[in-house]
């Protein structure tokens, strides 16, 4: 797998002309964040690794980025290098105790500029517990309210699930992004992610908006893959970001050792791609 060059009018994976978009200009003043929530309710599509390693390429840009590891498994906290079973307190702790913070929990990660809200197991509980409680789907709303000030973007790594931990990510973020996989049954249950999206949108969230589908796990060198390619692209238009992640087993490697992309091999292709795919985010979410 090579990387492309990318000249103007050149077609892309997706099909249409590669837009060229500059680097991003430095930022002086930081904040308020924007926050980004990456769902899709199917599990392996790439929700956590586009959440370490795009935050990773937004952090390389100068970009103040906070991580909200929003899974029980705790994958994005484990692809960080950081033990889940080990932590005293969690984003778990965050939501269901009134006297712990954000900073609390907040963790440093070796990427400079990046920071890590961890999850462990404990959050399982909490999709119970806050059925009870009052405004139920605000409850990570009021945890990220006091830290957007310090950041330029919160990413958070939703659980593959429409449940309340889900309603919960949707309800606190400006944006969402959905990871496909570039298989055969990845727009099955996308219409039930976006329907769920339009209901957080009219009844509690109405900024929310839908900033993109990012195609996954593609093989272009298959037939199959370029189908499945072509098939999004047909059902999503232009919400399509131009970048595409290739499959390649160099992201496995990665969660092994606990780092993103970007500083694991820095010139490969996926972190060259995941840094394309951070200049279209500034470029269409974060702009302005
Ligand atoms: N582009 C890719 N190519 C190959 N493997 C990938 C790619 N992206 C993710 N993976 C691997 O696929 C598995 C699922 O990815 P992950 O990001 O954890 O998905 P999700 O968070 O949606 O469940 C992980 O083992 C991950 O390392
Ligand atoms: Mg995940």
């Amino acid at each position: 797998m090579s990387t492309q060059p990318r000249r103007q009018g050149e077609l892309g994976p997706t099909g249409r002309p590669l837009p060229r978009i500059a680097e991003p200009k430095p930022v002086h003043r930081h904040g308020p964040a924007k926050v980004l929530a990456l769902c899709n309710q199917k599990g392996g599509v790439g929700k956590t690794t586009t959440t370490i390693n795009l935050g990773a390429a937004l952090a390389e840009y100068g970009r103040r980025v906070l991580l909200v590891d929003f899974d029980p498994q705790g994958a994005l906290s484990v692809g960080l290098g950081v033990n889940p079973m080990e932590l005293d307190r969690t984003i778990y702790n965050a939501l269901m105790e009134r006297d712990v913070t954000a900073d609390d929990i907040l963790l440093k990660t070796n990427v400079a500029g990046m920071d890590l809200l961890p999850s462990n197991i404990d959050l399982s509980a909490a999709e119970v517990q806050l059925v009870g409680e009052v405004a139920r789907e605000q409850a990570l709303k009021r945890v990220l309210e006091p830290v957007l000030p310090d950041y330029d973007v919160v990413l958070i790594d939703g659980q593959p699930s429409l449940g309340l931990l889900t309603i919960n990510a949707l309800t606190a973020s400006t944006g969402v992004l959905i990871p496909l996989e570039c298989e055969f049954f990845s727009l099955r249950g996308v219409a039930l992610l976006i329907q769920t999206i339009d209901k957080v949108r009219e009844r509690l969230n109405p900024q929310l908006e839908l900033e993109g589908i990012l195609a996954t796990m593609y093989d272009g060198r298959t037939l199959h893959g370029r189908e499945v390619l072509a098939r999004v692209v047909e059902a999503f238009g232009d919400k399509v970001f131009h970048t595409v992640i290739n499959r390649t087993v160099r992201f496995p490697e990665t969660t092994v050792a606990g780092e993103p992309i970007t500083t694991f091999a820095p010139s490969s292709a996926g972190a060259t791609a995941y840094r394309d795919l951070a200049r279209e985010v500034v470029a269409r979410c974060l702009a302005g």
